[in-house]
């Protein structure tokens, strides 16, 4: 089929890169004239597993750019409308750019399109789009609008682009609906997991994925909807993160017995500093804003949103604490993005908690593997970058972890402490092992754990470690 997709953020390029990949016709179209001219030229603009090959493998052939919308919506049957919905100064979602999206693509309809919102947006948007587009001057009979949301990740988008839980189509029309399903059946039929090249299959994944077709309000709803819930869990395990701190006990233990209740589930409980990221808090905030819009004050979701922004606070006052004071001291940092797997720092509480260290007089060497490029680009004095990990320990009074890279779960413990000048952790993300830590020489601290200090380990499990570390070679802790 051939696709038009508006829009080359996150959502829009691997959306395009993946339907090329399932054998349609795509043209990816944004007015960011540097943007298409990279892309054309093989640049790939976000640091995501698995999108360069795809780029590469179908740019030219199934896959073309394009900064004018016109002749795509005219050469398209979908066109998917994947544009920005930044956040307003209310907290609700700047929707101009859908609008002006819809306005376009009124002008250009010569036959049956549909017309599918992508992006997240709010639960009445498809009514809107739909009155626009009419008010725009085209036939009722000529166009549907559709509600086809994305769950996709950062860091995994295009596995999770292509391995779904589940592909949602919201649609109120039959003709309409077919379409769409046309357009995913290469995975929910399962052809596209047999043939040659088909990008390799993640753990866990359920194939082929369900495809679920609701009207298009319960598509829009069910997007905003899961975010929050995603949000909520985030908050609420950190919100139990935090009494197990004032109680003494562990929210690993915890997390392990929540999370074994099949109804509960493991995934999505893992306390820290906070979510952060372009979806999670706009996202709360705008479904916040959608239901005092329809009549619902759900207060539960300002609640997300104050233990989200606690949880920094309270990181914070952990450095105050094992520091005493900030002013001079020099910081290692580990991570800047607003999580493992990706160079995104929009909302990113790692970036948050590093320039509020800044403006307390703390003097910072960061280190990200994807990061830093776009870090240098919102601060500029107080901070230093370092080339790994072990570099932004050196000579530190204190080492935060910040992000969960899986690279800063597998440090050298007997180098990094070299490094330090003081042998301090305070880790955001609970990559370590407190007794682990302590049996290293670090004190350490995390969130919802007892900090360790090298005092405090119990015997038998220093000389446990000392084997293993010999057994591994490694030098004397
Ligand atoms: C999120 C959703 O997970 C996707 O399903 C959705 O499609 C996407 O938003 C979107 O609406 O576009 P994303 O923002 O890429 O995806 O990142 P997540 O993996 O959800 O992480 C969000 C934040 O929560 C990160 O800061 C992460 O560190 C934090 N987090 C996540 C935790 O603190 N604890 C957890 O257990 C999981």
């Amino acid at each position: 089929m051939r696709i038009a997709v508006v829009g080359s953020g996150y959502v829009g390029l691997v959306a395009g890169a993946c339907f090329a990949d399932l054998g349609h016709d795509v043209i990816l179209v944004d007015n960011d004239e540097a943007k298409i001219a990279a892309l054309k030229a093989g640049q790939v603009p976000i640091h995501e597993n698995f999108l360069p090959e795809l780029l590469q493998r179908h740019r030219g052939h199934r896959l073309e750019f394009s900064t004018e919308l016109h002749e795509p919506v005219r050469a398209s049957q979908a066109i998917f409308i994947a544009v920005g919905t930044p956040p307003t100064d209310r907290g609700d979602a700047d929707l101009s750019y859908v609008e002006m999206v819809a306005r376009e693509i009124a002008g250009a309809i010569n036959g049956y399109k549909v017309v599918v919102e992508k992006s997240t947006v709010p639960v009445y948007t498809s009514e809107w789009v739909r009155k626009i587009i009419l008010r725009n001057g085209a036939d009722p009979e000529s166009f549907d609008v559709a509600s086809n949301p994305e769950f996709l990740r950062e860091g995994t988008a295009v596995t999770d682009f292509l391995f779904p839980d589940r592909i949602l189509i919201g649609c109120d029309h039959t003709r309409c609906s077919a379409v769409l399903r046309d357009v995913y059946s290469p995975l929910s039929t399962g052809t596209y997991y047999q043939t040659a090249g088909a990008i390799p299959q993640p753990d866990g994944a359920t194939l082929p994925p369900q495809l679920i077709v609701t009207s298009t309000k319960s598509a829009e709803l069910t997007k905003h909807a899961s975010n929050a819930f995603l949000a909520m869990k985030i908050s609420f395990i950190n919100a139990v993160a935090s009494m197990c701190e004032s109680v003494g006990a562990d929210v690993t233990q915890v997390c392990h017995g929540i999370g074994t209740d099949s109804r509960i589930g493991p995934r999505f409980l893992n306390p820290g500093i906070g979510y952060g990221g372009s979806c999670f808090p706009k996202d709360v905030m705008a479904f916040r804003a959608v239901a005092r819009d329809c009549g619902y004050d759900f207060r539960l979701l300002d609640e997300v949103m104050r233990i989200n922004e606690d949880q920094r606070e309270r990181f914070l006052r952990k450095v105050r604490s094992a520091l005493w004071t900030l002013r001079g001291k020099n910081i290692g940092v580990l991570g800047l993005a607003f999580k493992g797997g990706t160079d995104d720092i929009r909302e990113s509480p790692a970036i948050l908690i590093v320039q509020a260290l800044l403006q307390e007089g703390c003097k910072i060497t960061a280190y990200d593997p994807a990061a830093m490029e776009r870090s240098q680009e919102v601060m500029h004095s107080g901070i230093k970058f370092a080339g790994n990990a072990y570099e932004a320990a050196h000579r530190a009074d204190a080492l935060l972890i910040l992000t969960e890279w899986e690279e800063f779960a597998n440090l050298d413990l007997p180098r990094l402490r070299e490094e330090l000048k003081y042998p301090i952790v305070i880790d955001g993300r609970n990559l370590y092992d407190p007794e682990v830590m302590a049996s290293q020489g670090f004190t350490y601290y995390s969130v919802g754990r007892a900090a360790s200090h090298p005092d405090g380990v119990p015997a038998a499990l220093k000389s446990e470690i000392k084997q293993a570390a010999t057994k591994n070679g490694a030098s004397e802790a």
